[in-house]
């Protein structure tokens, strides 16, 4: 009983305090450990209660040692919470999106998969014939200036591609028709980079070969395009024009109607603008990947996808879609 009144009296407030508890009542030399060597020689009717009221005293330290021991550590754990203040703003990690080019390029990939057409790829870096002579522009004709060309190498000519037509004709040498495909990917032209132009940008170019293709079946497949990435307000208009591997040629410009009708913010609210060339493949294009063209022909269009992204996004710069400013980058 005195070392019961004892343990309950024992002042606990710090660890070590609790180690000298421990050291007095729990431990192995403990005064309760000499009590049980007591026991061991007490005569046998007087074990039971002394038995008992050691077991009571045992419980009794235990119960004390836990209760302070979590005590003390709960306190430690509040004190070390002081310098973390909660009412701080968490920090996160900004998520990356991708750069309006890559959109304009899949969403305009998403529409043209819905009636069909497949996607190609070829390289960067090009065989004169893939690029210019398969694709009917004759040697030494000005036409090929109007693609301003890096070449790498003379003889067997080799250049950086100026548009994605060269992907057609490796497509077109390698399947049979019926061929609907879409060319996704980088060109080249040394030009004078400015607001308007780059040397470095990145077109889609679309083919269909069949039996029976007509010059209609490109103009609704275009005003198809049009209203379905501008709006449905959308109209098209052909201008006649020429490129060497269509005949005939045409350009389109797309009419967004004023900005209260236009989904979309644009730099000139109104009028006609120019988007994309396209054409009636030319019958030697055909002939030149081996495909008869008296029994197939097809229709081919091309667009350049920052000129898309600068009517979408009213970005009046091409060249801000390649500085990767991050403070440009993160409007999108
Ligand atoms: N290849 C042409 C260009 O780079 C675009 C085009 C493609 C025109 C298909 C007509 C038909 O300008």
């Amino acid at each position: 009983n005195l070392l019961l009144s004892e343990v309950e009296k024992f002042e606990i407030q710090s660890t070590e305090q609790l180690e000298n508890f421990r050291l007095d009542f729990i431990s192995r030399n403990s005064k309760l450990s000499t009590l049980f060597d007591e026991f061991k020689t007490v005569p046998k009717e007087q074990k039971r209660t002394l038995g008992q009221q050691i077991n009571v005293l045992k419980q009794a330290a235990e119960a004390k040692f836990r209760t302070k021991k979590q005590e003390i550590e709960d306190a430690q754990d509040a004190t070390q919470g002081t310098d973390l203040d909660i009412t701080l703003p968490s920090s996160y990690e900004t998520l990356g999106s991708l750069h309006p080019v890559s959109q304009v390029r899949d969403e305009i990939i998403q529409i043209f998969e819905r009636i069909g057409f497949n996607l190609s790829e070829g390289p960067e870096i090009e065989l004169d014939w893939y690029n210019f002579t398969a694709l009917n522009f004759p040697e030494n004709h000005p036409a090929r200036e109007m693609q301003d060309t890096f070449f790498i190498e003379k003889d067997p000519d080799i250049l950086l591609r100026t548009h994605t037509s060269p992907v057609q004709v490796r497509v077109m040498k390698n399947q049979k028709p019926p061929i609907r495909t879409l060319s996704v990917g980088r060109v080249f032209r040394n030009e004078t980079i400015s607001a308007r132009s780059h040397c470095m940008f990145h077109q889609i170019e679309g083919l269909y070969v069949n039996e029976g293709v007509s010059f209609a079946q490109l103009k609704q497949t275009l005003l198809y395009f049009a209203k379905e990435f501008f709006g449905q307000h959308a109209k098209i208009r052909l201008r006649p024009s020429y490129f060497p591997f269509t005949e005939p040629s045409a350009e389109v410009d797309v009419y967004l109607g004023t900005k209260t009708e236009s989904d979309y913010r644009l730099t000139k609210g109104t009028g006609w603008l120019e988007i994309l060339g396209c054409g009636m493949v030319h019958p030697n294009v055909l002939e030149n990947v081996n495909i008869d063209s008296k029994k197939y022909n097809g229709f081919a269009f091309g667009m350049g996808i920052e000129r898309i992204a600068l009517l979408r996004y009213d970005i009046p710069d091409i060249r801000m879609l390649f500085e990767n400013e991050m403070r440009f980058l993160r409007q999108f």
